[in-house]
This record gives C-alpha cells, structure tokens and sequence, in this order.
C-alpha cells in the first residue's frame, strides 16, 4: 500500500521543491494514507495527543449548556435550531452535546439539526457509526458551499481544527534583506529542508513586519502562515446569516507574533504524547500542528462583516459558562469526576491558559 512518503516523494519528482504546506496536506489527508485518513485513534490516550475532548464529557456538556442558551436567542429565526461543527474527527464531542442536549433540553433536541461539515468520506463512516442513537438529528455535509446550508442561522464551531490546517512557513533572509519559503526536497530514504527558488509576495502576508523589527530581526527567523484556515473561516462566515462562529485552539495574539522565544516558528509533530521539532520524519505516523494565527483568523471573519464578541482563554469562557449553569440549577448531574475535568480543563497548565476561544457573530 502507498504511503504518504511515496506520495510526497513521486510529486517532487514531477514538480521539484515542495512548499512545505503542500507536504503537511499530504502527511495528514493524503487519500487513504495520510495521519488523519489512516489513523482514527490519534487523539487521546492511546493516540497521540490530548484534546478538551479526551479530557471526557464535561467539555461537551458545557458547550451544549452555552450553545442551547445562544440557540434560545436565535429561536425567533427562522431554521435557528442549527448547530454545525467541522473538524468532528471520531465523533465524540458531537455525542457529548448531543447526549446532553437529548437528556436536559428535550424540546430543543426535538428541533435541532447537527450537521457535520466532514470532506473525508472515511471520517464521515467513523461519525456515523458513534452518532447512531443521534440518527435523526445528525446531517452530513462535505463542505461548506453544498446548496443544502447556504445562508443559515446558528452555530458553526470546531475545537482544534485550524491548528491541523496546512502552513506556509516563511524565513527571514537577513543578508538579502527579503522573506524566503521553506520547502522540502527528498533525502535519500528521507526528506529534508530546501529554500524555495520563488520570491515571496508581500500580498502572502496578512501581517506587516514592521521595518524596526526586521531591521534586528536574526537570520533564519521563521513565520508560519495559513491561508487555508483563513479561507475556512472566510468559508463558514460566509454561510451564517445569524448566529455565532467559534473556534477553540491553541494559538498566538498579536503581541506574541514575532517571539523571540520562538525563532523556528510553533510547527511541532506529535507521535504517542511526545512533542518534536523533526516534522519531516515519518510523514503520516505524526501529527503535525502550529499554532493558530488568530489576529489573521478573526481579521478574515471581520472582513465577511462578523463581529468579535469574545478572545480570551478556554479558562475564561468554560468559568463563565459554568457560573451560568450553577445559577440557573439546570445542568444536570455533577460528580467528583466532573470537578477533575473542569479543573484539567482550566487549569493554566493544562488546557486553561494556552487554549483561547474566539466568537464571532453576525
Ligand atoms: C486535531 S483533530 C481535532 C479532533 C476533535 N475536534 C477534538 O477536539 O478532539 C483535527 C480534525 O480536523 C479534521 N479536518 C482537517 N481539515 C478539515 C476540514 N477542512 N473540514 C473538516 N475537518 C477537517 C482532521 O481530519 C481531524 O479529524
């Protein structure tokens, strides 16, 4: 059977240096073989890395808990009861929601549509087979653009979907003066870093170094850019008539932009839990991931006419959303295991602090 590498290695051949954001798409979703095609227990435990999600079902139930009361809003809307969610991978978070929505707010489940935007045809058979008891609930969409949600009102949201978006990565060449990509060329068995011929556009940024900076910025100094998440969030803007869009990640603010603790840029490849900088190796057994750019994320939902409700840590936003559920005494059961998720979910060591959430509606 092909591998990711045999795939990345016959388009080098035809076409020469790879942009690097073309090698990540192939390691990860190459057709059948890459990491997120092949693998579906990547995530948790047994997989690779952790997400809110392996933590257990707390991080869906208070999503369901906020999402309901933003549903209520809407209700005068017309199709309001929408909830979209892409990036579902396995599943499971759509069956925490789903499960508490059904057993707390049996009206509201009664009307709810969840569609999951999933262009994986594998993934799609993986959601499908967790959602079975949700069935009449559940929808499937291969993107976006499919007639059936053009223009709609509700939620759309994912949780660490744009950090698993291909990037650019760009290096500072400081002799010359200019920015230069990052591609990759074979190595014998291996791969390894080649500057691309082709000079970078200016229009490829979506953020201007200013001249101060790259006056002392040093040699090699790397930045990562992801058109790919800008354009998905462009996409799922543009299809919500009224009702919020959301993501939850792990990225960068303005101010932490240019790093000095981050000359390499925030690419990291992920294999069974541990983190590492050698993202050639092994394409479509590790994960790769970079941080999210979200100034360059929420500045694409300003510009298709959104506005930002909220930036701030996971911790914030899941505090919030569990003071609301306290008061208004109807979230349902809680237990000791219940208070050890919401503390590993908040806690700044954990996911608290490094995830941040950013809402935006129209
Ligand atoms: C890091 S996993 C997150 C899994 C899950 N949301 C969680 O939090 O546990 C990222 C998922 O996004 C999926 N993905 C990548 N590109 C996508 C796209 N354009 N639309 C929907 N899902 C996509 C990947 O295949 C993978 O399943």
């Amino acid at each position: 059977m092909k591998t990711p590498a045999d795939v990345i290695r016959s388009e080098i051949e035809q076409r020469g240096v790879m942009p690097f954001a073309r090698f990540m798409e192939l390691a990860l979703y190459a057709p059948d073989c890459g990491y997120y095609e092949a693998k579906k227990e990547n995530v948790g435990r047994r997989g690779d890395f952790y997400t809110s999600v392996s933590v257990g079902n707390l991080f869906g139930e208070l999503l369901a808990f906020q999402f309901v009361e933003w549903l209520e809003e809407l209700r005068g809307a017309e199709n309001g009861l929408r909830i979209i969610e892409a990036g579902a991978h396995d599943g499971k978070l759509a069956a925490d929601i789903l499960a508490w929505i059904q057993l707390n707010r049996p009206k509201i489940y009664e009307q709810l549509e969840y569609i999951i935007v999933e262009p994986s045809v594998r993934r799609q058979e993986w959601q499908r087979e967790l959602l079975k008891n949700f069935t009449p609930r559940v929808r499937w969409l291969s993107r976006f653009n499919e007639p059936a949600i053009q223009r709609f009102n509700g939620i759309v949201f994912s949780n660490e979907l744009l950090d698993a978006f291909p990037i650019h990565r760009f290096g500072w060449d400081a002799a010359g003066k200019k920015w230069f990509e990052w591609g990759v060329a074979p190595d014998g068995e291996k791969f390894r870093w080649a500057r691309l011929p082709n000079p970078v556009q200016d229009s490829q940024f979506t953020f201007r170094p200013p001249p101060e900076l790259l006056a002392v910025l040093p040699d090699g100094y790397t930045v990562e850019i992801s058109p790919a998440a800008e354009n998905w969030w462009r996409e799922a803007a543009g299809v919500l008539e009224n009702g919020k869009l959301l993501t939850m990640d792990y990225g960068i603010a303005t101010d932490e932009m240019f790093s000095p603790a981050r000359p390499r840029g925030t690419l990291r490849a992920y294999f069974r839990h541990h983190a590492s900088d050698d993202v050639l190796a092994n394409a479509g057994e590790q994960d790769l991931t970079a941080h999210v750019n979200f100034p360059a994320i929420r500045k694409a939902g300003e510009d298709a006419g959104l506005i930002t409700e909220h930036f701030y840590p996971q911790s914030k936003f899941l505090t919030e959303i569990l003071a609301r559920a306290a008061k208004s005494n109807s979230f349902g059961r809680w237990d000791s295991s219940d208070t050890r998720q919401f503390q590993t979910l908040t806690h700044p060591e954990h996911l608290g602090r490094a995830f941040r959430v950013l809402v935006q509606s129209r």
